[in-house]
């Protein structure tokens, strides 16, 4: 089948060259010219494992092409894909300004039986405004779908190529036929594609996610309760998650969620609600304990030093929301960062892949290192923001030697506090009881 994907993003890159792998015909399409040229060469411009090898591939095999140009590709595209960023507006809504830009532009070049697909997360009702533009441009009904992508960051691939589940919202049995046979290779009995009414499947994207935040925020709220109570979060973890209505899946308590759609989307639908006279209660309650959460690790150092934090060093391991990504967007790491500076903080910081991005937020206000033990000598304590499989094994004894103060704050509970205090080691983490 031909397809055309416009928006080469996260969602959109990874659309693309999937659809490619199974032996479609791909253009993706971008209206920034330097970032094609890149693509054309193979070079992407975000971090995801596996993702350059398969974009070099399929180009190769002339089965994935770049372009900026609407005329060359859309006219024998039967499935347009929509995957421009709709970021977080100034009141918490969803800002469509990219994808009713892409709408007119692309209008003119449709062919009769093209399907323009959102793949972008947007408000409900915006795939009927889209069906309704789209006719008043070209004088014709053109087909429209909703078709959320539910992949995450470091793990896209995998994702997109063995998804739980396909959902598409269409208005015509039809075009959900055409969805099912372009999704046909990826699917699995167990994994269903699920075909339901377009404001179905866009409120599917948002409840999707924000079940998940809500999840996050309730095992936060609980991990600090644990800790006034003299409780340990990663037993009650384990006591509850035996419970098969409950498992253990995106119960890890931590330093808060980050990156490009949790809080944006809870942003997004408490949005939704309030433009329906709805007081979302829970949805605000999540928010809040969020933004509580990122600040935690804070009150854990300045508590530790009795606020007396001016010429302190604090070595940071871990930038990025969370491993296997570069993206720092909404990471937890930044607000404890913008603190700690705020506190007269140095700050020798270290992150696999993200180094890069932090660097042009920060500049020189911040110390770099390669390796994350480099940015410990002569800190006065250790904070650890991501859980990047590297700092898993740390060699303490090796720590211990260099930092002024024995002491870690883990905003990811990676270390064993029992054997933290076996080394000599204050160790502070989320939720945990104090080792007796
Ligand atoms: C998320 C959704 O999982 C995905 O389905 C959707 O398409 C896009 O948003 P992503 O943002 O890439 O994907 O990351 P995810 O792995 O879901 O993690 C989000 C945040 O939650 C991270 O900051 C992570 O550290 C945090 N998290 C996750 C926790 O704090 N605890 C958990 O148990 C799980």
């Amino acid at each position: 089948m031909k397809i055309a994907v416009i928006g080469t993003g996260y969602v959109g890159l990874v659309t693309g060259t999937c659809f490619s792998e199974s032996g479609n015909h791909v253009t993706c399409v971008d209206i920034n010219e330097k970032k094609i040229q890149q693509l054309e060469s193979g070079i992407i411009p975000i971090y995801e494992p596996g993702l350059e090898e398969m974009v070099k591939r399929n180009i190769k095999a002339r089965r994935l092409f770049f372009t900026s140009n609407y005329e060359e590709s859309i006219p024998d595209a039967k499935c347009i894909f929509i995957a421009v960023g709709t970021p977080q507006g100034s009141d918490g809504s969803a800002n469509l300004e990219s994808l009713w830009k892409v709408a007119n532009v692309l209008a003119p070049h449709l062919s009769e039986e093209a399907i323009v697909v959102i793949k972008s997360t947007v408000p409900v009702g915006t795939n009927r405004k889209l069906a309704e533009l789209l006719e008043s441009l070209t004088g014709r009904v053109v087909d429209v779908a909703s078709n959320p992508e539910f992949l995450k960051e470091g793990t896209a691939i995998d994702d997109f190529s063995k998804p739980d589940r396909v959902v598409v919202g269409v208005s015509r049995p039809e075009v959900s036929a055409t969805l099912h046979e372009l999704y046909q290779p990826f699917l699995r009995t167990e994994n269903p594609f699920l075909s339901m009414e377009l404001e179905s499947a866009e409120m599917t994207k948002y409840v999707a996610n924000c079940m998940l935040a809500t999840k996050i925020s309730f095992i936060n709220e609980m991990a600090n309760l644990c800790e006034r109570v003299g409780a340990d979060i990663n037993q009650v973890r384990r006591g509850i998650g035996h419970d098969q209505r409950i498992g253990f899946s995106f119960l890890f308590p931590g330093v808060g969620y980050g990156g490009s759609c949790f809080p944006k989307d809870v942003s997004a639908l408490i949005s939704v609600a309030q433009h329906q006279n709805m007081e979302p209660t829970i949805l605000n309650a999540v928010d809040r304990v969020n933004v509580a959460q990122k600040k935690v690790l804070f009150k854990k150092i300045s508590d530790y030093f009795k606020g007396d934090l001016e010429g302190k060093t604090v070595a940071l391991w871990g930038l990025a929301f969370k491993p296997k990504t570069d993206d720092i967007r909404e990471a937890p790491s930044l607000v404890l960062i913008d603190e700690l500076l705020q506190a007269g903080v140095k700050l020798k910081v270290h992150d696999p892949v993200a180094m890069e991005n932090v660097k042009a937020h920060y500049g020189d206000k911040l110390s770099y290192f390669d390796h994350h033990y480099d940015t410990l000598e002569g800190a006065d304590a250790l904070a650890i923001v991501t859980e990047w499989n590297e700092f898993r094994h740390a060699d303490f004894d090796y720590v211990l030697h260099r930092l002024s103060t024995p002491v870690i704050f883990d905003g990811r509970n990676l270390y064993d506090p029992q054997k933290m205090k076996q080394k000599g080691i204050d160790y502070f983490g989320i939720g945990l009881s104090s080792v007796k």
